[in-house]
């Protein structure tokens, strides 16, 4: 659904350590590529939940792999709504979509916060641009987006700004990530009709204004 989610979730958890059978959240898990790689590759039980995804479907293709539902268990979800008990997270993966609905600096603290358990780890990552230019937009990025859409994309500051007003995490990291180039060259290979259109804004030069951003906190109480 997006620039190549498995090295980005593969960069994300190179900065932290989860251990395996940990209890994991992958929030706006899409058709659920992360959530098989979060259980196969390390042995996290994982819940994946999404707004725009089937979890019927999602369940088959967990199935078609062989994995049951005591090892990734779909459910459709709303990220600012979330049908669990507080405290039930060892911790949250969230690859390329917390900028959908955690532009909003309470959302954290208020609405997904309250889910992990005191000492688990979020780990965040969304796509970003190295620096924010939503007053002068380069043409290039207009090829393939609208300003409306371009404003769920923004630079490290910006992100460093939403989350550090959070009451009860500590940020371990907040940085540029390295995967760029490569996840998004993945994508637009991509034969759907939205990587094709995001191939107009890189042939334009567009990759010089993104980035991705990693962003880890941990529940302090
Ligand atoms: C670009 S896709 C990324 C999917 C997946 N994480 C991946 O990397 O392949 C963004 C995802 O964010 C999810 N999303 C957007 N708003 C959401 C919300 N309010 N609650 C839960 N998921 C949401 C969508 O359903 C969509 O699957």
């Amino acid at each position: 659904m997006g620039p190549n989610p498995v090295k980005l979730t593969e960069e994300l958890l190179s900065a932290v350590s989860i251990p395996a059978g940990s209890l994991v959240l992958d929030l706006g898990s899409g058709t659920g590529i992360t959530s098989v790689f979060l259980a196969r590759e390390y042995g996290l039980r994982v819940v994946a939940a999404d707004l725009w995804s089937d979890p019927t479907e999602n369940m088959r293709f967990f199935e078609a792999l062989g994995l049951t539902s005591s090892e990734v268990f779909p459910i459709h979800a709303d990220a600012l709504c979330l049908p669990f008990a507080h405290g039930f997270f060892d911790a949250v993966v969230c690859v390329d979509s917390y900028n959908y609905f955690g532009r909003d600096g309470s959302y954290l603290e208020e609405k997904l916060l309250p889910f992990v358990k005191t000492g688990g780890v979020i780990c965040i990552c969304v796509p970003g641009m190295r620096r924010d230019c939503h007053d002068d937009l380069p043409a290039a990025l207009l090829a393939s987006w609208t300003p409306e859409q371009l404003d769920y994309i923004h630079d490290a500051q910006f992100w460093r700004g939403i989350i550090s007003g959070t009451r009860g995490i500590e940020i371990l990291s907040l940085s540029e990530m390295e995967s760029n180039s490569e996840v998004w060259e993945d994508w637009l290979l991509c034969e759907n009709a939205y990587a094709v259109s995001d191939r107009k804004a890189f042939a334009a030069g567009g990759g010089e204004f993104l980035n991705f951003i990693s962003i880890i906190v941990r529940r302090t109480k």
